[in-house]
């Protein structure tokens, strides 16, 4: 009998949150798990979650803004286990909630650099290996905020309109190639991401974020990691495109 062979899926931003719950779910499904983060000891124990609940798996300690290490993650993957099927592009960052002309250059580079520059590094260096394996699945992680920008969030938004772009690019130029790109655009998710931009929060911006955000039904990362592993199974249908977990909230 023909053995039929994991499939590898490297997941960047996998020691917490959205990454972490996609994991584990993925792990009841016999995939080899390739666990990417800058932050070692979270990742580690994701890691030992996967394999206990049966999985293959390895943690790579990488910043996803820095080429070396992102060169290091994908050959890592690839000699240890054989190629990448599934990329899920999803490490990203929020900056204190300011306006656009309060933000100094630092912050700008730095949530440029982790959620663009990152992302289109992984791209960089995955969709090659995917090229040669004859196709492949991309999820990039985007956000409501490709669509519509909560109040004093406008480089976060910048950042994530950008991945949608990328995004849409792929589904677009590698058709005849079998890569497919799908957007997942978590809404109000609950994981500790806004903990760094709530820094500045006060009466007024909470004031201003609550009056231009409609009502929604808030996610948790378990319900959002069905829509990723969704967007994985069904890259050639959905490639190019967005899912929306809007929560019911409607942006235009
Ligand atoms: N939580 C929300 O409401 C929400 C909404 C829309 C989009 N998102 C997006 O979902 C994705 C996952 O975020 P989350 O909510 O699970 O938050 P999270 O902070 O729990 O997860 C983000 C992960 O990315 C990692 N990371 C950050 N910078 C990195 C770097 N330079 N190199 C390597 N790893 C890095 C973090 O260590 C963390 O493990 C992000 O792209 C985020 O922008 C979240």
């Amino acid at each position: 009998m023909e053995m039929t062979m994991s499939k590898v899926v490297v997941i960047t931003g996998a020691a917490t949150g959205l990454g972490r719950a996609t994991a584990l779910k993925l792990a009841k499904e016999q995939y080899h798990l390739v666990i990417v983060d800058f932050n070692e000891e979270e990742g580690i124990k994701t890691t030992e979650l996967v394999k206990e609940l049966g999985a293959e798996a390895m943690f790579v300690k990488a910043d996803v803004s820095n080429e070396e290490d992102v060169k290091n993650y994908v050959t890592r993957a690839v000699e240890t286990f054989g190629t990448i099927n599934y990329f899920l592009n999803n490490a990203g960052i929020m900056v204190p909630f300011r306006l656009i002309h309060e933000y100094d250059v630092t912050e700008y580079d730095r949530i440029m650099n982790i959620n663009v520059k990152g992302a289109f590094l992984g791209l960089k260096y995955v969709i090659p290996v995917m090229l040669e394996n004859g196709g492949g699945t991309i999820v990039n992680t985007v956000s409501s905020n490709s669509f519509k920008p909560t109040a004093y969030n406008g480089i976060y938004a910048a950042t994530k309109h950008a991945v949608i772009g990328l995004t849409k690019s792929i589904g677009q130029d590698y058709q005849s190639k079998q890569i497919f790109a799908v957007g997942v655009a978590p809404n109000n998710m609950k994981t500790n991401i806004s903990a760094n931009a709530a820094v500045t929060l006060n009466e007024e911006i909470g004031k201003a974020i609550y009056e231009t955000t409609a009502p929604n039904i808030a996610a948790t990362a378990e319900e959002v990691a069905e829509a990723m592993i969704f967007a994985m199974k069904n890259g050639q249908l959905l490639s190019g495109a967005t899912i929306n977990c809007a929560g019911g909230q409607i942006y235009n």
